[in-house]
């Protein structure tokens, strides 16, 4: 079965008030585009195109407006409402007939990952069909996150989530590639103490399966959290510097689907078109002029 993706745009973005009070976070832009786009090419960069957005009731209409079916862009969206935030595994008995026993990656809506090798490295999880595999990145803070420890061979030992003496600084970043088991499994876990049903449960059920494969994300590799005000500027910033100096859009998903052959040239023109008053526009037309569609 094809993996198919899904990405939570959940929870009420209560750290980032009162910006986020009218508007959902992952609709918030980071510099260029909303923040949504970029876990979004995330997924088409691995190859998915059959994707669930999941929100809450009051968002899910503004992503599909944003989004629409994802035609335009060569891949297939459905959207799927999740009620009150009670946790991110939650997501996967929310797309049980979604997935329809397929694979899945689940992503959050906020997580934004950069890196020159990072296509050639979800690429190698896509293709794992058995068990899960999930990515760790090192971290000031680690008391925020899922931690993970590992024994001297850089095999996962342990994850504990939001610890409040953290063994490790590396953390679970938020994308997630599961077998078709992982709707049934989440079925079985119990909300935390703080009420949710925890994504680190789910990975520690593979854990003890001994299923569960932990890619570290190590230098070279950006992973951009975007919670609170300063973060969620300096992850624009970001963005603006590195488009600067390098000339190509991050988390452009008419470019990826352009370069993937899901739309044709002629289809990227029309694209483009629409958003023909700035630079994204522009940039859309000079990639056909570059002509390094593959
Ligand atoms: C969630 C997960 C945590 C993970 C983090 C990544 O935290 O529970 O394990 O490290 O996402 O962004 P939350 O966003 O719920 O605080």
């Amino acid at each position: 079965m094809t993996r198919r993706g899904i990405i939570l745009a959940g929870g009420a973005g209560t750290r980032l008030y009162p910006a986020t009070l009218a508007i959902s976070k992952q609709l918030l832009p980071i510099f260029d585009k909303p923040m949504v786009y970029y876990p979004l090419t995330t997924l088409m960069m691995c190859g998915i195109k059959e994707i669930l957005i999941i929100s809450t009731p009051e968002d899910t209409p503004k992503y599909k407006q944003l989004f629409g079916n994802g035609h335009q862009w060569g891949i297939h969206l459905e959207y799927a409402i999740q009620p009150s935030p009670d946790g991110l595994a939650q997501a996967l008995i929310i797309a049980e007939d979604f997935l329809n026993k397929s694979p899945s990656t689940l992503i959050l809506g906020d997580n934004l990952f950069f890196g020159a090798g990072l296509e050639k490295l979800l690429q190698q999880a896509f293709k794992q069909t058995k068990g899960a595999t999930i990515f760790s990145h090192p971290v000031n803070n680690p008391k925020r996150y899922g931690v993970v420890t590992m024994d001297e061979h850089g095999n996962a030992t342990g994850i504990e989530e939001k610890p409040e003496n953290p063994k490790s600084n590396f953390v679970v970043t938020g994308i997630y590639f599961y077998d078709e088991e992982a709707s049934s499994l989440a079925r079985t876990l119990k909300p935390s103490a703080r009420g949710e049903l925890e994504i680190t449960d789910l990975n520690c059920l593979y854990l003890e399966q001994k299923t569960l494969k932990v890619t570290q994300l190590g230098k070279g590799y950006t992973w951009l959290d975007t919670g609170t005000h300063n973060s969620l500027l300096q992850a624009s910033k970001y963005v603006q510097t590195l488009q600067h100096y390098h000339g190509h859009k991050i988390g452009c998903p008419e470019e990826v689907s352009w370069k993937k052959g899901w739309i044709s040239s002629e289809q990227l023109l029309t694209l483009a078109q629409a958003l023909s008053k700035n630079e994204y526009g522009l940039y859309l037309r000079n990639l056909i002029h570059e002509g390094n569609q593959s």
